[in-house]
């Protein structure tokens, strides 16, 4: 039977965020150079994007690249930017065909000039479509989000338009880059590493984690059925007990 099958579509995910790692180890395996992996990455992600929607998950969150990725070699950080403005070139037709809004987290300032432009033609474009949201998350950083959170509350009680004892998760959620989306349900991390590596830390907080050795550019639509497959095997029990659930 076909591992799509099943798929229970009335228990889905509303949130996936995924952690795609493995894409130098995947080259190296195979005598290549990094780029070669990063470029293979991308495959795995119109897959992944394919399957998301095909299935009607509204929203997929993908770590593209974190605040500590800046540490890099220099050519492969350029490698990286480049790849992300031609495949936002490339993509743009099936996203509009698909009906998915692109949107993005991250401290998108620090990012060249050419890809932030070619970002925000995409989103532009996108930002009627409601199928999906597609969000990258780029330049990302989660202890630099919930530092700005801080910052950007603290200014506000400052000027009289918060009050602290006002302030609760609502408030904390809507200065968050991630504002309109709901907490992640599903979290899945390629590649064999069991670590978050500073990816939405509060909007994990009950989320289900799935790790899988697969490295990033294998991954296929079937790997993401197989994670879904698992997380609907999971009881979610947000502290309560089974029987309570029941
Ligand atoms: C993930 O693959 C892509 C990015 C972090 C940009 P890696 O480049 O981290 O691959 P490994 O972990 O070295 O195999
Ligand atoms: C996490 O992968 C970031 C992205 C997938 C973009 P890394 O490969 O950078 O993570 P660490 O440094 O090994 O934890
Ligand atoms: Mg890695």
């Amino acid at each position: 039977m076909d591992l799509k099958e099943n798929i229970h579509i009335d228990k889905l995910p509303k949130h996936i965020a995924i952690i795609m790692d493995g894409n130098g180890r995947w080259a190296k395996q195979k005598g290549m150079l990094r780029a070669f992996g990063h470029e293979n990455g991308t495959k795995a992600v119109r897959e992944t994007v394919e399957a998301s929607a095909e299935l009607g998950v509204e929203n997929l969150t993908l770590y593209a690249f974190s605040t500590e990725n800046w540490n890099r070699p220099k050519l492969e950080v350029q490698t990286l930017m480049k790849l992300l403005v031609s495949s936002l070139k490339k993509e743009i037709k099936t996203l509009q065909d698909n009906n998915i809004k692109l949107s993005a987290i991250g401290n998108l300032n620090t990012l060249p000039k050419k890809v932030y432009k070619e970002l925000h033609e995409v989103i532009n474009s996108t930002k009627s479509n409601n199928r999906m949201t597609l969000t990258l998350a780029l330049s990302y950083g989660s202890r630099e989000e919930i530092l700005n959170t801080v910052k950007e509350i603290s200014i506000k009680v400052k000027k009289n338009i918060i009050s602290p004892d006002k302030i609760d998760e609502s408030i904390i959620n809507e200065h968050l880059y991630t504002q309109n989306l709901p907490d992640v349900d599903l979290l899945i991390r390629t590649s064999g590493e069991q670590r978050i590596s500073n990816f939405l830390l509060w909007q994990i907080a009950y989320a289900e984690l799935y790790f899988t050795n697969i490295l990033w550019p294998d991954f296929k639509k079937k790997h993401l059925y197989e994670a879904i497959i698992e997380y609907q095997k999971r009881e979610r029990r947000f502290g309560k007990t089974s029987e309570q659930l029941s």
